[in-house]
């Protein structure tokens, strides 16, 4: 595959897998999205190819060490209840994992989408913004799953969320097509790319977390500063330790003022 510094993983070219589609190629891996065991399943293949600048046997012991670690984080959440997505299959050796596919959108397309519609008054007003202040709790509710499961990020931006739409009703179509009708905001929310988290129950770390996402947020989408503060009610609702982790939070943004007024 022409993508490829290096000859792509085997599992790439197998034959019972559905020919990968390239998702994303980040700076330290490509995702693919193919399917496992039945064309039917699809899954999401994250391959960290080797750095042809690194010396090889410190590359292959990150590689291996990265994509383990990304893996057990996912099997941890998975055992406390936090919705994420399952491990299919591991090759750390060969720099990959398989996991489950989630579909949806990125929250960073939904919110965008949203905003996009949106003039700058009905971004504030309570009638208009009302889904996106749920969706913004939800968000915030799954952050504070994860931290309370004991996990923080590393990483958490709007990109590394998806929205999982709610599966199609069974309910037989007597209201007409009205009931039915689905809002782009609706579904629940889906952390992903545990690249960077580790396991932990600091308070500073948390904050931290918290951060990142203010930040991330603010700077993906514009016009929602005064809405960000309901992600942090929607983590209020799902951890006990909300409160300290919020004060702390007070301080890390001192520090971050600090920091980009020195410049
Ligand atoms: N399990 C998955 N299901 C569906 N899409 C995924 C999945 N994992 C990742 N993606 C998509 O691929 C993108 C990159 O994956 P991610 O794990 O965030 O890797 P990176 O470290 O490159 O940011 C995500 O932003 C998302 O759009
Ligand atoms: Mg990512």
């Amino acid at each position: 595959m022409a993508d490829h510094p290096l000859p792509p993983p085997r599992i790439l070219t197998h034959p019972s897998s559905t020919a990968p589609q390239l998702i994303t190629q980040g700076a330290e891996g490509l995702l693919y999205r193919t399917s496992y065991l039945q064309p039917s399943l699809p899954a999401a293949l994250k391959y960290r190819p080797s750095k042809p600048y690194r010396h090889p046997i410190l590359d292959a012991r990150l590689t291996r060490q990265r994509i383990l670690a990304e893996a057990r984080i996912l099997a941890k959440c998975r055992r406390e209840g936090v919705v994420v997505p399952s491990v299919y299959c591991v090759d750390e050796a060969a720099g990959w994992l398989l996991m489950e596919w989630i579909e949806g959108l990125p929250v960073r397309v939904v919110v965008n989408k949203w905003l996009g519609s949106k003039s700058e008054e009905q971004v504030l007003t309570a009638e208009a913004n009302g889904r996106l202040v749920d969706l913004l709790k939800r968000v915030g509710a799954a952050v504070g799953r994860l931290h309370a499961a004991g996990v923080v990020h590393g990483d958490l931006t709007t990109s590394n969320m998806m929205l999982r739409p709610a599966p199609p009703a069974v309910e037989p179509q007597q209201h007409g097509d009205e009931s039915l009708q689905r809002e782009d905001t609706d579904g629940s929310i889906v952390i992903i790319d545990f690249g960077l988290a580790s396991q932990g129950t600091h308070e500073e770390d948390r904050a931290v977390d918290l951060y990142v996402l203010e930040r991330a947020f603010l700077s993906t989408h514009p016009r929602t500063e005064k809405l960000f503060s309901q992600v942090l009610e929607g983590y209020k609702t799902t951890f006990k330790a909300a409160t300290q982790v919020l004060r702390k939070l007070e301080d890390v943004r001192m520090r971050g003022r600090k920091r980009s007024m020195l410049g």
